[in-house]
């Protein structure tokens, strides 16, 4: 079922969204050369607990850390550990933060250092399809046309668009109905209505599509060890549009 949020509910998912997004601000200039991923999700960890929130991540499905840190070609879920962060990665960030019972969800990427071409195509094809996809929201429209945009975005980059992951409802849990594909469907999925809040979330490759599951059984990388980028927002569907929860 496609909850419908009350008032009082939009307002603890605005809070827990704007303390994912304030949690991403302080985690930034400390995304530099040098630091340990374990560090990050440390920092995180503390920053949001002091916001008087818990992670969502953290023992999700025993997910073991509370953010997700997933390095080059790690597409997402991946592990903190004492990996040091080196010139030309590109990290991304993936933050959830539980307040009074409500999930914020939101994903950054980041280089460090100078990016390539080819990582400055990634990551800037990567978010501008996340904005695509946003876009198409608003009551009226379905679930497929988030999709569609996202993929058209990414043809524009000459991007892949991985499949197997998709967005997702948010509220009293993390992931709700309905999936979000960042992929166009045949029919268009179920239709936008004021008041139900989704996490859009593009996860896009610089090659294939493909992707694989780590050891660790968390860790998903592409297929072809290519890097990948991760953008996501979680927005609430307004009377004529969109309001993003995770950002300012
Ligand atoms: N934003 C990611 C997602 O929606 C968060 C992963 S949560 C994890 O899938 F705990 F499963 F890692
Ligand atoms: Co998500």
């Amino acid at each position: 079922m496609i909850t419908i949020k009350t008032p009082r509910e939009i307002e603890l998912l605005r809070k827990a969204g704007n303390i994912v997004y304030k949690t991403h601000q302080y985690l930034q200039p400390f995304i530099k050369e040098g630091i340990t991923t374990d560090k990050l999700n440390e920092l995180a960890h503390n920053f949001i607990l002091k916001q008087d929130a818990t992670p969502s991540f953290l023992g999700y499905n025993n997910y073991p850390k509370s953010i997700c840190v997933s390095v080059n070609e790690q597409v997402v879920h991946g592990i903190s550990s004492s990996y040091k962060l080196r010139k030309g990665d590109i990290v991304s960030i993936d933050i959830g933060a539980c307040y009074q019972g409500y999930h914020g969800d939101s994903a950054w990427t980041y280089i460090i250092g100078e990016p390539t071409n080819d990582a400055k195509r990634l990551m800037d094809g990567t978010k501008e399809a996340l904005y695509e996809g946003l876009k198409a929201i608003k009551p009226g429209n379905h679930i497929g046309d988030i999709g569609l945009a996202v993929e058209k975005c990414a043809k524009k980059y000459n991007l892949s668009v991985v499949r197997e992951l998709v967005g997702h409802g948010v509220g009293a849990a993390l992931h709700e109905e309905p999936d979000v594909p960042n992929f166009s469907m045949k029919n268009k999925g179920p239709l936008l209505k004021e008041g139900m809040v989704i996490a859009v979330e593009p996860m896009l490759n610089l090659g294939s599509r493909h992707v694989v599951v780590e050891d660790d059984d968390w860790t998903i990388i592409t297929y072809d060890r290519k890097p990948s980028a991760h953008y996501e927002h979680t927005v609430l569907v307004t009377k004529d549009g969109y309001e993003i929860l995770t950002g300012e």
